[in-house]
């Protein structure tokens, strides 16, 4: 009885966000109870989370380092700035000399919880995917002995190492490194987490009437972005417009998906525009109206039906959507992963080195990223 009564206090502090003051959305245009997922759990799949913090201390130097890449200009970093919500701000990506690869760089927030990497899914695990923009030719070109010679020769990288791995300096130790640095990218604590957690004054009125939105029948939104990583982790079709490159996604591992790409979380999403697997959407509000009507028809591939639909919102509701994806920034890892990481402010913010171990000038700076003003505070 007291577990089902809780359970119904939950239910109307979260289901109903009260909203004080907003005559133009009536409740019943939200349908939010209809939506079928109406609850927000707030639990995150149970994985271990259990972090080496020397270990990812290592895997920040090594990932903001250009000495991983063959002409000692390219750094994970900048492709993965954590200035532009971990992407790098790119339509699609472009390496070292300017050319361009087939797809936008995806954020690493929350990749500890992703169980398919790459826009596709091709990989499954953090060290493997380490691996491949390492060694791909069009990327960081590297060749792994030369860049163990490489490493060997700056001190600060052989002690790290010899105190963390029996065998020292090796290409696998520097990919488990660079997981481990990957698995700090954890955010949880955005306006929305405090909401969910108790806090009813945490969103902003407008952020709450763009949650309405986001979990209602005229939207579905919440039908794949489901919370608490704001991603059911499925592939999917949505018909982003193609850009001429016939990226055909997850339909190149599972024949019967093809344009389906991952679905990503929302989670800082708005700080790594532009949007989608090809950048092809340059500004958030877009995004809404992309899904409103704009989603492209592929012969191949039927779009998911959530969004086929499609549906009309107005300015404002599109603008209260846009400031419910504001409540989910959190750019500061939470405070139970602090101890003993050397790369993080007093809030949590991850701190873009002033110089990294082998002295290179071509390290990322800084980025006031525009994208973080925005969502509206009404
Ligand atoms: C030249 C730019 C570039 C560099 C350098 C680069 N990446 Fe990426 N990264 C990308 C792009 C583009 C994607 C998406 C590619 C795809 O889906 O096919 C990506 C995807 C990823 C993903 C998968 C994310 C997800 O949501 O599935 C991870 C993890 C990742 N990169 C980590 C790294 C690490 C670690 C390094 C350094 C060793 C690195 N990247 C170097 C551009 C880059
Ligand atoms: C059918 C599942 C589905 C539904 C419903 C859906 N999305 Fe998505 N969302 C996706 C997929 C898949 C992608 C990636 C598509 C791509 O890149 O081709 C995506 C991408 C996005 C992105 C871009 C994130 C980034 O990092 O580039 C945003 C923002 C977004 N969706 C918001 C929304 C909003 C807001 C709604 C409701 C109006 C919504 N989505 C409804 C599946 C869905």
């Amino acid at each position: 009885m007291i577990a089902l009564g809780l359970l119904l206090v939950l239910f109307f502090a979260i289901g109903m966000p009260p909203i004080a003051g907003d005559p133009e959305i009536a409740e019943k245009d939200w349908e939010a109870e209809a939506a079928g997922s109406a609850e927000l759990p707030r639990d995150w799949p149970n994985i271990d989370t259990d972090i080496d913090p020397e270990l990812a201390n290592l895997g920040y130097q090594l990932f903001f380092d250009p000495i991983l890449s063959a002409d000692n200009d390219l750094s994970c970093a900048h492709c993965h700035h954590p200035d532009k919500g971990f992407g790098d701000g790119l339509t699609v990506t472009q390496n070292a000399a300017g050319e361009k690869l087939n797809r936008h760089s995806s954020s690493l927030w929350n990749i500890v919880y992703v169980p398919s990497l790459f826009w596709d899914g091709r990989v499954d695990t953090l060290e493997e995917q380490t691996r491949i923009p390492l060694l791909a030719a069009n990327e960081m070109n590297q060749n792994p002995e030369e860049l163990i010679v490489e490493l060997e020769a700056i001190d600060v990288y052989v002690a790290a190492f010899d105190a963390l791995f029996d065998d020292g300096v090796t290409f696998d130790n520097l990919t488990t490194a660079i997981a481990e640095f990957e698995r700090t990218l954890i955010s949880n604590g955005s306006a929305f987490d405090a909401y969910a957690e108790g806090d009813l004054d945490a969103m902003s009125a407008q952020q709450l009437r763009g949650l309405a939105i986001f979990r209602s029948d005229t939207t579905r939104c919440i039908g794949c972005h489901i919370a608490p990583a704001f991603t059911d982790q499925s592939f999917r079709v949505v018909g982003v417009p193609d850009n001429g490159s016939n990226d055909k996604g997850r339909g190149d591992i599972t024949p019967g998906l093809e344009y389906a790409f991952k679905v990503p979380t929302l989670r800082n999403a708005v700080l790594s525009a532009p949007y989608m697997h090809n950048g092809e959407i340059v500004i958030i509000e877009d995004v809404v109206d992309f899904y409103g009507k704009d989603a492209q028809k592929f012969e191949q591939s039927q779009v998911d039906f959530q969004v086929e639909m499609g549906f009309n919102l107005t300015e404002d509701e599109r603008n209260d959507l846009v400031s419910f994806l504001y409540a989910l920034v959190d750019e500061t890892i939470p405070e139970e992963y602090w101890e003993g990481l050397n790369y993080i402010d007093a809030e949590g913010h991850i701190l873009i080195p002033d110089s990294v171990p082998s002295g290179s000038d071509f390290v990322v700076k800084a980025f006031d990223n525009p994208t973080r003003v925005g969502g509206g505070t009404q």
